[in-house]
Formats: C-alpha cells, structure tokens, sequence
C-alpha cells in the first residue's frame, strides 16, 4: 500500500529542511543510515544534535510513519471496534507515530511522547504545532529514558516504533514489560522488516502472550509463528512512500518513492476481533486467469492459495490483492 504523507505533515517537513545546509544534512544522513544499518544496540543516542534530529525527519519519518499507518490498517481490518482517544508513543523521536495514528484514529484526543532525546521531541512539538488536526498540536512531548523504574501511564493505544532495535536484548524485555501494562487497549510493536527486526517482533509476540494479551495483527492466530521454523524466511510487509524531492536528494535516490519494509505484532487485552482466514504474506503472483498468494491461516500454517479466473468473485477480488492484506475479503 502506499500511505501519502498528510499534507500539513509533508509541508511542515519540507519548511524544517530548509532551516538546515543541505551539504550538513545529507552527512548526517549517511551517519545515521550506519549507524541504523549496523544493527548494533546503540550504548549512547544514535540522534546527537539538531541536524541529525532534522536529517532523520525529513529521510526516515515519512517511511516510519508509512509503516505505521499501514499496521493501523492491518489492525483496523481485524479490530474495528478499537477506537482510542488516548495514544503514548515510546520513544516516539520526532512522533511519525503520533501522526499515523491521529490519521487512523480521528477520535484520539489525548496524545503523549516520550524520549531520551530532548532534540527530537522539541523538533516533533514544532511540527505537531503546525498541524490541522487540534489534538496534534496539544501533544505532550517528555523526555524520557526506558531505564527508568518509574511506570508508565496506561493509555488507550501505546506505540513503540523502530525502538527495540537501538536496545540491548535485556532492555528490550524491560521496555516491553512496562508498556504491556501500559496498553489499556492496543500495543503496536513494530521494527525493520529484516530477519533482525522480525525476532525482535517475535519476542515482542511472545512477552504480548505471556502477560494475556490477544494477538490482534497481522497474524490471524494465536500459534506459534508458521515462519519461526522456515528457513530463510521471516514475517514482514511493505508501505510504499512518495520522496519528496529533498527526501531523494538527501538519499542520493533517483526513484520519486521507497518501499518501506516492516515487521510488527499488535496485541490487545480484550479485543473483541474479526480476524481474517488469512492474512497475504508477499507479493501475490498475477498469471493469466489465475492469482498465486502466500497465506498465513487462521489455522496457524503457511499455504500457497490459487485462485483461478473459474471462481468468479472471488478471482476478481483476487486481481486486487496486495502483500499485507486479509484474505479471502470480508463477506467472500
Ligand atoms: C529509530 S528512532 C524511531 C523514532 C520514532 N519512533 C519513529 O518511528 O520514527 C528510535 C528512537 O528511540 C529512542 N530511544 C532509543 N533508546 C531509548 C531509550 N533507552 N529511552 C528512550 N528513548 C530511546 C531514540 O532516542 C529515538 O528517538
């Protein structure tokens, strides 16, 4: 799917970037693309001045807020009934997340952030302060460390995006023990969609389970993960994102879009869900009168569907499935 940045949001980045030299901007850019890609639990912040907080703005928020908005997706297909008015995002940086989910969830009116770094939340506060919708521009923005032995406060969604990853393996545990009885309705816990990212989501599912969440998305079970035992394969989608023209220049990109992959698991207390039979789990494969997908099942297996231009219906719909998407579609 392809989430269209909201245009408050895309104008608000592009007016930042022009506070900066593009020259120093794009060297924090190939700084923080390392440091990001080497995978290695960061032992000090990764984001260490206000051009490195504006270069992550502008080349990472409209791809993790891509990834964001397209797990709320996901979890409205098999969680209609959720409909916050309090979201905490941690280790929100310059709140992509916020944004995605004030676009997914037009009630919230009650939004906080935390973070280790101040730079990160004052840029995130001067850009939800341009936004249209009002419970944006009064987000709380607090500087936050996940060591902290202090609880956190329960919200109706908690969010913790592209987090795990800069933490330590115990750390991750600790983080998460805190924000599962934070998540008053739903906890989205998302990460790169590389092998990586994908355990991190596996343990992130397994700490959901083990305190009595309900997985709610994307698996349409409660099983262990079908692709925990496949080699060579993990769980994980894609959110195309348009580059804005500084967004290509700074990447050194010639493509006008990037497919952002990802790996999530959502889980709720008590959700009341229609989980789909099966959820695409990569690109379907189009063939002359016949559609080729790879489902997770609801029966917690991993199987090749055909549909075939003979089954009517159900072969139209077909024609327009995407990687990430529910299968069959609601009422089929
Ligand atoms: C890759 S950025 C993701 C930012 C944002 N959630 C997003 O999706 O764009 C990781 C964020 O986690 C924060 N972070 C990492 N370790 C942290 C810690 N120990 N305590 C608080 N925040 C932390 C960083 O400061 C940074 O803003």
């Amino acid at each position: 799917m392809t989430a269209e940045l909201p245009a408050d949001l895309r104008a608000g980045l592009e007016t930042e970037a022009a506070r900066a030299p593009e020259e120093r901007l794009a060297q924090s850019v190939s700084r923080l693309i390392e440091a990001y890609r080497s995978g290695k639990p960061a032992s000090v912040p990764i984001l260490t001045s206000s051009t490195d907080v504006l270069a992550y703005a502008a080349y990472r928020m409209p791809a993790t807020f891509a990834a964001v908005r397209a797990a709320l997706g996901q979890i409205a297909g098999a969680y209609s009934d959720f409909s916050p008015r309090s979201h905490l995002d941690i280790g929100g940086g310059t709140g992509a997340a916020v944004w995605a989910a004030a676009d997914a969830y037009p009630g919230l009116s009650d939004i906080s952030v935390r973070d280790q770094v101040a730079d990160a939340l004052t840029f995130g506060a001067r850009l939800t302060g341009k936004a249209n919708n009002p419970a944006l521009r009064k987000a709380m923005w607090d500087q936050w460390h996940a060591s902290t032995s202090a609880g956190l406060p329960r919200a109706d969604l908690v969010t913790v995006s592209y987090v795990l990853g800069e933490l330590p393996a115990q750390a991750q545990a600790a983080l998460l023990a805190q924000v599962i009885p934070a998540a008053a309705g739903l906890l989205l816990v998302i990460e790169p969609g590389t092998p990586a990212g994908y355990e991190r989501v596996l343990r992130a599912r397994q700490a959901m389970l083990d305190l009595g969440l309900t997985i709610v998305a994307p698996c349409p079970h409660q099983n262990a993960c079908p692709l925990s035992t496949t080699p060579g394969d993990w769980c994980h989608f894609a959110a195309r994102v348009n580059r804005s023209a500084v967004h290509r220049r700074l990447k050194n990109a010639q493509l006008g879009h990037e497919d952002e992959k990802f790996s999530f698991i959502a889980g709720a207390p008590s959700p009341t869900l229609q989980q789909p039979g099966g959820r695409v789990l990569r690109h379907p494969q189009f063939r002359k009168g016949m559609v080729t997908m790879q489902l997770c099942r609801a029966a917690g297996d991993v199987q090749l569907q055909i549909i075939s231009k003979k089954e009517g219906t159900l072969y139209r719909a077909a024609r327009d499935v995407e990687w990430g998407d529910a299968w069959p579609p609601p009422g089929a």
